[in-house]
């Protein structure tokens, strides 16, 4: 029997999102559906609204959260009726040439439920990648769920899901950072603090944090930043270096996605060093770099899709930290909102306010 249950949905390209009765479908082989107990904003969200993912509206928007598995399909092993879990957008094939090479973090097949989660009128949802969770009830692949320590509140569990799990992963996974190494992140929302506290968690000794907005600077050093550069008063390139002795961090991570931003990044590094853009550009964003600058330079020039994480080793990981005090992921939670308030939430997001709103379900 299907569920009809609330979720927030992007209608057409720029348009308010509604709440709207949905239609969740009973899990079938391998999938899993799940009783939403927190999801947090990402700016992403805010990215398909806007139509920079694809055109495939309607969206149900939401995708970094944490709930408890209501039902299962057949064959489903991996997680129970009752487990505490957190959803994954990478859930892996295992099959594919990443996978057998041994590169699961690369998965070039990732699963998502193969029904469709409906409008009333049958028209199909795109789920925000492939959860759609700012809903009572979602229907995920059962690969989308991690069982994680159910001691973990939800409101904060969830944002592993996504953000904090890019820029965690960032910053450990693609970017290395290694004890006592040298880190820029420029932007330092959800994702560029969770970079800044991967990077403190990794052992790096000089952290600089980049931003336009003093007060997300302000913010940044408690995740862990030593230096702050206000990049709209100050070159953030030459304040970078003298932070570093004229020569450059050793990892330079862009979590805005802006072309400018990612040559501040080239250019603010080290030699050998390496760069991170874990930021997600707009599909029209063009960069031109000097050939002899990126082989001279040396080093590595790397996207980071969701941190390079892997689920399974990383989100028990994290949630472990956590509650051991090692871990601040309470500290991104900057209010707990209902599913009617998305659309302030994105306000509040676009002007800084908030490092994440989550949207906390009542059950
Ligand atoms: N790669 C991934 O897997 C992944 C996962 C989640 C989010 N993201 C992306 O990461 C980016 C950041 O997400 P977020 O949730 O932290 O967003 P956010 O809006 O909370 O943070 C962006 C920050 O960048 C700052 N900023 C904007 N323009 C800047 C500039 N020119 N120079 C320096 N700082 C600037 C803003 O002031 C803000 O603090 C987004 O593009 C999002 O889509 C990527
Ligand atoms: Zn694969
Ligand atoms: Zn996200």
């Amino acid at each position: 029997m299907a569920y009809e249950v609330k979720g927030v949905v992007a209608r057409s390209k720029g348009a308010p999102v509604t709440v709207e009765t949905i239609v969740v479908p009973d899990p079938g082989p391998g999938e899993a559906v799940i009783d939403v107990q927190a999801c947090g904003v990402c700016a992403t969200d805010l990215h398909y609204r806007e139509g920079n993912i694809n055109d495939e509206y309607p969206f149900l928007l939401g995708h970094e959260a944490a709930g408890v598995v209501a039902t299962v399909g057949a064959g489903v092993t991996n997680v129970a009726v009752g487990d505490f879990v957190i959803l994954n957008w990478r859930a892996v094939c295992g099959q594919c040439r990443a996978c057998l090479k041994g590169e699961l973090q690369y998965c070039f097949d990732t699963h998502n439920a193969a029904q469709k989660m409906t409008l009333t009128d049958g028209t199909e949802l795109s789920p925000a990648l492939g959860i759609g969770a700012f809903a009572e009830k979602t229907l995920v692949h059962s690969g989308q769920c991690t069982k994680v320590d159910p001691e973990a509140p939800a409101t904060a569990a969830g944002l592993l899901g996504c953000g904090v799990m890019a820029g965690v992963g960032a910053a450990i996974n693609t970017g290395g950072v290694r004890r006592g190494e040298s880190v820029a992140v420029f932007g330092c929302g959800g994702v560029g603090d969770a970079a800044i506290a991967g990077a403190r968690l990794a052992g790096a000794t000089t952290i600089i944090a980049v931003d336009i907005d003093d007060r997300k600077l302000e913010w940044a050093r408690k995740f862990g930043a030593t230096h702050t550069v206000n990049s709209r008063e100050t070159d953030a390139v030459e304040a970078i270096k003298s932070h570093t002795n004229g020569f450059g961090v050793d990892v330079a991570i862009d979590a805005v996605g802006h072309p400018a931003v990612f040559e501040q990044a080239f250019y603010a590094r080290d030699l050998a060093g390496r760069v991170v853009l874990v930021g997600v550009p707009a599909p029209d964003m063009q960069i031109t770099l000097p050939l002899i600058e990126v082989f001279g330079r040396g080093g590595a020039i790397k996207s980071s899709w969701y941190g390079d994480c892997l689920p399974s080793r990383d989100f028990p990981m994290l949630t472990g930290l956590y509650r051991q005090g090692r871990f601040p992921l309470e500290d991104f939670v900057s209010e707990a909102i209902g599913l009617d308030d998305v659309e302030e939430a994105f306000d509040n997001l676009r002007r800084g306010e908030v490092l994440r709103s989550v949207v906390v379900l009542d059950k």
